[in-house]
């Protein structure tokens, strides 16, 4: 790949004007205003495909660019691509290098679409377990995170592509994330929300999608000091930003504050199917049929279920419009045009799109991907109880049940889902691999994902039950085989959070059911996150598979019958609903359309070691068949070495777990562990491996309003185990 050479960025009339290539520069100066503006936002897509499509210019032989989304492969509707796992299944392998992996597939498959931009990855914190995006996202810890958004970013631009990490900043749940205003201290987004995108900065990420929220009073499209200052002056950020859609307000007040493309460009009614193209259209001369991702939605149609979960279209204030005439009134300075502009120049020379130089050649669906998919599925699978019924010998007569049980849960609702070209259910998976007797059972009528556009073309599926209500016949059908598998999942979506952490419509009664029939029940969650588990105890095993993605079939049979460890650990804590530090209506969904992030920097198990609250199931919990026992360790500040042995006789997936736990200081507010690093790696049987793992600096370290990041000098412990609540070896570092 040829590399973007870069002089230092400087600072002209308060913007953050970055460097560019001799090429782009050379171009701009070639560029009218007009043509300019129209590389700052979106405009309707000639072939009807990309999810957002900057035109080009014709004169000067730029091409357009495509983008198109999102996180678990690419949405083209009416076509067909791989449907990989959840972000969230991947994060669970705790495997970066395998998410290089993941990114470069997402990459290859935007390639393979003959598209530009990749809308992804979702790289937001894990804030509360009922946000209806945690499938897309990748954790509640931010060096979890950041390490996962850093490994997608580069993977997807390996490719030739341009990654987009979103959605900047502070977008943890989608009640009112159109409205919402996020009030959140300088600590707290130092330290749980940034990360993330600063790792996915640092790892070269092209562009930064922004958030449609607003946070402490200033919307995300226009604010100088988290855009400008913080992005791309701190962080050093010199790709494009671009606006989430329709989520502008002003467009003076968002090309000031740092935003350099507004998408989609085109007011709603314009984004019609090509056969919808009105003989109006044709015969004002427009050589443009139509967008059709966003086919059937129009101004009126917003569902009213989704409420302030949609941006409002009609406020958007649009670049194509007013922005020319803010550069000519001297508004926004054409410096900042040039600035907006050459950062999209920047990005299209550095994949490729400025000459006719060679990209990466993409594809869809290979044979690489659909063994991805499966990999990613079976090692994100987390066993989160097991007293032994697991792995199931191959001979097991066995009773699948579930309302779900003959489809793949791909994923969850809004930009983000996929149509795949091929599927296995968990019906599917288990009967191609069980020697013994398959009975299936779905006990339940059908458990009905929500498609945000489904929802959109006309409100709530409102249609008949999809199945009955027979919980008798599957409790008869468990009863009857020497193991019951009941699959349960959740409903998730973008635009809504979920209602609450219990599993929807009558599956814990099914589970209970089931569990009272055979005392060899294993319970497979397939979830956007954290649920309430009530008959934990009833059952013999719990096992999270979230939205496995395609593959879903076979990659849950390999982890049952034992052909897969499951070499998952939780990237969420899994307690009761009430404990959650976003319990309180004020932290979450807000009051008065303000969310009030009170708890500062105590999210996710941070706030469960400091309320002394046990967890049903802490992060990075996670059970493989194989035990291991932590041999020695040794650290400095830097690195932390660690001996593991598995000291069983079967292969296992281990991921060692490093947690620093900073000295106490009066006045100072710590968490009492953060994580600081962490290795999966496949230990065989009997054997030992020695593993350095890097110490992100930052677990050492705390956000100082006045000085900035600072390690207070003392005795931290660095500790070394299996979860955050499961520490095998404590070494103390003074600092
Ligand atoms: C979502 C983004 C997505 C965009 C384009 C928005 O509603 O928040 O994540 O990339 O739509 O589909």
């Amino acid at each position: 790949m040829r590399q973007y050479r870069r002089i230092d960025s400087f600072v002209m009339n308060d913007f953050v004007i970055h460097s560019m290539e001799n090429s782009v520069t050379e171009l701009l100066t070639e560029l009218t205003i007009a043509e300019k503006v129209s590389l700052t936002h979106g405009s309707v897509d000639p072939d009807g495909r990309s999810t957002g499509y900057v035109r080009g210019v014709e004169r000067l032989d730029v091409p357009a660019l495509r983008m198109v989304d999102g996180p678990l492969g690419v949405r083209i509707p009416g076509e067909s691509s791989t449907a990989f796992p959840a972000p969230l299944a991947l994060a669970a392998t705790f495997d970066d290098a395998l998410a290089v992996e993941f990114g470069e597939a997402l990459g290859r498959e935007t390639r393979g679409k003959d598209q530009d931009v990749l809308l992804a990855p979702g790289v937001n914190l894990i804030r509360t377990p009922r946000n209806g995006r945690n499938f897309e996202y990748f954790s509640e810890d931010p060096v979890h995170a950041g390490a996962f958004a850093a490994a997608v970013v580069e993977g997807i631009q390996t490719m030739d592509v341009i990654a987009t990490p979103k959605h900047y900043v502070a977008n943890n749940q989608e009640t009112d994330r159109a409205s919402i205003d996020v009030q959140v201290g300088e600590r707290a987004l130092r330290e749980l929300y940034l990360p993330a995108f600063e790792a996915a900065v640092d790892a070269g990420a092209g562009s930064v999608m922004t958030a449609y929220n607003t946070v402490n009073g200033t919307r995300m499209s226009d604010h100088d000091r988290l855009v400008n200052q913080v992005l791309k002056g701190e962080f050093d950020f010199d790709g494009y930003t671009v606006s989430d859609w329709f989520g502008t307000e002003s467009a003076t007040g968002a090309a000031n504050g740092g935003l350099d493309v507004e998408m989609p460009g085109v007011p709603m009614a314009e984004m019609v199917a090509p056969e919808e193209n009105t003989a109006e259209t044709a015969a004002e001369g427009s050589d443009v049929p139509d967008a059709g991702p966003n086919e059937g939605l129009d101004d009126a149609e917003i569902p009213e279920v989704v409420g302030d979960g949609m941006p409002d279209p009609s406020t958007c204030e649009r670049f194509a419009e007013t922005l020319a005439n803010a550069v000519r009134s001297g508004e926004v300075p054409e410096s900042r045009l040039d600035d907006m502009a050459g950062r999209v120049l920047g990005q299209m020379d550095r994949i490729g799109l400025l000459d006719d130089g060679d990209r990466v050649e993409g594809a869809i669906d290979t044979p690489g991907h659909r063994d991805l998919a499966e990999r990613v599925a079976a090692r994100g699978t987390v066993l989160l109880e097991n007293d032994g019924v697991l792995p199931l010998s191959d001979d097991t007569d066995v009773a699948v049940i579930g309302p779900n049980v003959d489809e793949a849960i791909l994923g969850g609702g809004g930009s983000s889902e996929t149509s795949p070209i091929v599927e296995t259910s968990p019906t599917d998976g288990i009967t191609a691999r069980a020697d013994g007797a398959v009975t299936v059972r779905r006990g339940l009528p059908r458990v009905e994902g929500v498609s945000l556009l489904d929802l959109f073309a006309g409100g709530p599926d409102e249609s008949e039950p999809d199945g009955a209500v027979e919980i008798e016949a599957a409790a008869d059908a468990a009863a009857a085989a020497d193991v019951a598998l009941v699959f349960a999942r959740d409903v998730a979506t973008e635009a809504l959070d979920r209602e609450s952490l219990s599993l929807p419509d009558r599956q814990d009664e099914l589970i209970e059911a089931v569990a009272d029939a055979n005392d060899r029940t294993v319970v497979v969650l397939n979830t956007s996150g954290p649920v309430e588990t009530p008959w934990r105890e009833n059952v013999a095993a719990v096992v999270e598979n979230w939205y496995p993605g395609q593959a879903h079939g076979d990659a849950i049979a390999a982890v049952l019958y034992g052909d897969r460890d499951p070499a998952g650990r939780l990237p969420v804590t899994f307690a009761p609903a009430g404990t959650y530090p976003t319990a309180d209506e004020r932290r979450f969904p807000g009051v008065d359309g303000t969310v009030h992030y009170d708890e500062g920097i105590f999210v996710g198990y941070r706030h469960f070691d400091r309320a002394a609250t046990e967890p049903t199931y802490p992060f990075g919990h996670g059970r493989s068949y194989a035990d291991f026992e932590y041999v020695e360790a040794s650290v400095d500040v830097a690195t932390a070495t660690v001996t593991v042995e598995n000291v069983t006789d079967r292969d296992g997936h281990e991921v060692l777990q490093v947690y620093v736990r900073p000295p106490a200081i009066d006045g100072v507010e710590r968490p009492e562990r953060a994580l600081a690093g962490f290795a999966a790696r496949e230990i065989p049987a009997g054997e030992r491996v020695t593993v350095d793992i890097d110490l992100d600096e930052r677990a050492f370290a705390r956000y100082d309003e006045t000085d900035g990041w600072t390690v207070d000098p003392g005795e931290y412990v660095v500790e070394i185990g299996r979860s955050a609540r499961d520490i095998s070896l404590e070494r103390s570092l003074e600092r």
